[in-house]
């Protein structure tokens, strides 16, 4: 019988955990403080922001709000980032990708300042994560780690098959597991016989952003399954890249979707916003 990995009770331990922090925090006379830009008004990227901003509430993390409009201009967008690195009472920047084409993401998130990439896509964030060093790490494989860690699942020496290679989940995935001491495969759209790679995992990461791909066939009795995915099937009901009904039989542990890795990426980039206060100090 496969157990359920709760992400929701284990971000909500999380954010627990960090509201003592934060009040703390305050009491020092410290605020930590987010600042949230969001340009245009793409539905998922505005229902991801105002769920960052209520669990800010919800910690007591101050968040500002930056909403512009979709035709901003690069410069803008620049010229608002610089302001707010200079902001000596703004400990976080998040800007909400995906950014509207104009834009050129890789500028927007190189112009953040590295003490301020709570998200963790800023290439030095990035290259630090890869020799060890410290720094900001990607929400959504961090959250995955503390998921793993709190369901008592050992990684070391295990075989972890990442599905999907890219720069928010899939490589940082990689890199979190292998300090883990994981043994590490990760496969892409062109990776011959997936099945055959994937069947081989202990804990397989699931990450390409296609409903339901993953069956039965792709997983080893008494794997642990973890599902990046986000979609909704026929009947409208949220699901993830892994056909959960399928796989659930053959798992020692899986997580849900919705309740499992979403909640997570949320309670991770609280998380970022308390610890950079002590990286600026
Ligand atoms: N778009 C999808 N996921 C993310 C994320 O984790 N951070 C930001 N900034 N944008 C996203």
């Amino acid at each position: 019988m496969a157990t359920i990995i709760d992400g929701k009770k284990i971000s909500q331990d999380i954010k627990d955990e960090l509201k003592v922090q934060v009040a703390d925090y305050k009491a020092q006379g410290i605020e930590v403080t987010l600042a949230v830009i969001l340009v245009g008004e793409d539905p998922a990227s505005c229902v991801y922001v105002r769920n960052k901003k209520k669990a800010c509430e919800y910690v007591g993390i101050r968040s500002l709000s930056f909403e512009l409009p979709a035709d901003t201009t690069e410069e803008q967008l620049l010229s608002l980032i610089d302001e707010l690195n200079q902001r000596a009472d703004v400990n976080g920047i998040l800007v909400q990708l995906p950014l509207p084409k104009h834009l050129d993401e890789n500028k927007v998130i190189q112009a953040i300042d590295p003490r301020k990439d709570v998200d963790g896509f800023h290439p030095q964030s990035v290259g630090a994560l890869s020799i060890g060093l410290p720094g900001f790490v990607s929400c959504t494989p961090a959250g995955i780690i503390q998921l793993l860690k709190r369901s008592h699942i050992a990684m070391e020496g295990k075989h972890c098959v990442v599905v999907g290679r890219s720069n928010i989940v899939g490589k940082p995935m990689a890199l979190l597991m292998l300090r883990e001491n994981a043994t590490v495969t990760v496969t892409h759209s062109k990776t011959v016989d997936l099945p055959a790679v994937t069947s081989k995992a202990d804990i397989l990461i699931v990450a390409v952003g296609k409903k339901q791909f993953i069956t039965a066939d792709y997983v080893k009795e008494g794997a642990v399954v973890i599902d990046v995915g986000m979609h909704r099937d026929a009947d409208n009901h949220l699901c993830g890249d892994v056909d959960y009904e399928d796989v659930f039989p053959k798992c020692q542990a899986i997580t849900p979707v919705p309740g499992g890795v979403g909640p997570m990426t949320i309670a991770m980039l609280m998380h970022n916003c308390v610890a950079s206060v002590e990286l600026q100090k």
